[in-house]
């Protein structure tokens, strides 16, 4: 049986999300938590640790990600995350978005292989132990030849690979090829993690990776939330639409209680739509009217009306 974990997306896979959807869906082991960014002294605002208190996250496993480029601040955070109890925690090196990767951070560290050694040296002191996310490199996957040697070096929990570079953002194909070369060339547990969709996406990489036996998915599993289970084996329930409308239903009231002002609340569920509609018949339809509502009532309304009318749903696109 493979083990899967619940990518880390920020704004979305918060602790609500990750624990109502462990409640209605079965498939993850476990998953990561979004990343925190390190800061300055050793005083840590409570609100910042909140999404990785152990008490708010008693359903679904989960591990703590750093994305940091300052190897004294990874430690005085990693050390708290240890005080709180986790054994693990995990380097975000794949993060895209140029505000973050412009600073030499996620994605933005990997042309700077020197400056990474150093700083994994540093952070391996931490009383954690260590996994990392990574993606093939910023530019090209060139930046692998120097990179790997360097992972290679340090004895990690595991080496999550989404391959793809920096500056693809999410566009274009997963470079399998250069994926395949990682994993030959890996002394460290490799997990993969991209564009796995649907069972048969899952199917197809298990079957060219036989030797995987970790996966992680985002997207496809925010999109087909019974996508982790179908790879477990377990059977559709009868009425999947159904118990997409509860999930919905949970969401919608905890987030209601959790955000001040409507706005928030809009804005989240907007996000979680963007996902959530794609394995409906009526996808684009859907969106729009839901990106088009401007205030809370407007939104129930229209949420309401759609599950009502029994929209068919699928487990493929
Ligand atoms: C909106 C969004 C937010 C993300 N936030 C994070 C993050 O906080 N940490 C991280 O390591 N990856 C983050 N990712 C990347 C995902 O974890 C994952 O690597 C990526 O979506 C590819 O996997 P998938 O095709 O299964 O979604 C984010 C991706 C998206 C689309």
């Amino acid at each position: 049986m493979p083990s899967l974990c619940l990518a880390p997306l920020r704004g979305l896979t918060d602790t609500t999300y990750r624990t109502t959807f462990a409640n209605h869906f079965p498939g993850f082991d476990d998953t990561i938590a979004p990343f925190l960014t390190t800061f300055q002294g050793t005083r840590v605002k409570a609100a910042k640790l909140a999404d990785v208190l152990p008490e708010n996250n008693s359903t679904l496993p989960v591990t703590p990600q750093i994305i940091s480029k300052d190897a004294d601040q990874f430690i005085v955070l990693a050390t708290m995350l240890h005080d709180l109890g986790y054994e693990t925690v995990n380097l975000n090196l794949g993060c895209p978005y140029p505000m973050v990767a412009n600073k030499g951070r996620g994605s933005g560290f990997l042309p700077f292989p020197d400056k990474l050694e150093k700083f994994l040296e540093k952070i391996m002191t931490s009383p954690t132990k260590l996994s990392i996310k990574t993606r093939l490199g910023r530019r090209d996957p060139a930046e692998l030849n120097t990179l790997m040697p360097i992972f290679n070096r340090f004895p990690l929990t595991e080496l999550i690979i989404h391959p793809r570079l920096g500056v693809q953002m999410y566009k274009g194909q997963v470079d399998l090829y250069s994926f395949a070369r990682c994993l030959e060339t890996s002394s460290n547990p490799v997990v993969y993690n991209g564009d796995i969709t649907e069972l048969s996406s899952y199917t197809s990489l298990s079957e060219r990776f036989p030797t995987i036996t970790r996966w992680m998915i985002g997207r496809g599993a925010l999109a087909n939330p019974f996508l982790p289970g179908q790879i477990k084996g377990e059977i559709l329930p009868e009425d999947p639409v159904a118990v997409l409308h509860d999930f919905h239903a949970e969401l919608f009231s905890l987030y209601g209680e959790k955000m001040a002002g409507g706005g928030h609340l809009l804005g989240r569920m907007k996000g979680i739509w963007f996902y959530l509609c794609q394995h409906f018949a009526a996808e684009e339809k859907i969106l729009k009217k839901i990106q088009k509502t401007k205030n809370i009532a407007a939104y129930e309304q229209v949420v309401h009306h759609f599950f009502a009318s029994s929209p068919a749903w699928s487990t493929t696109r």
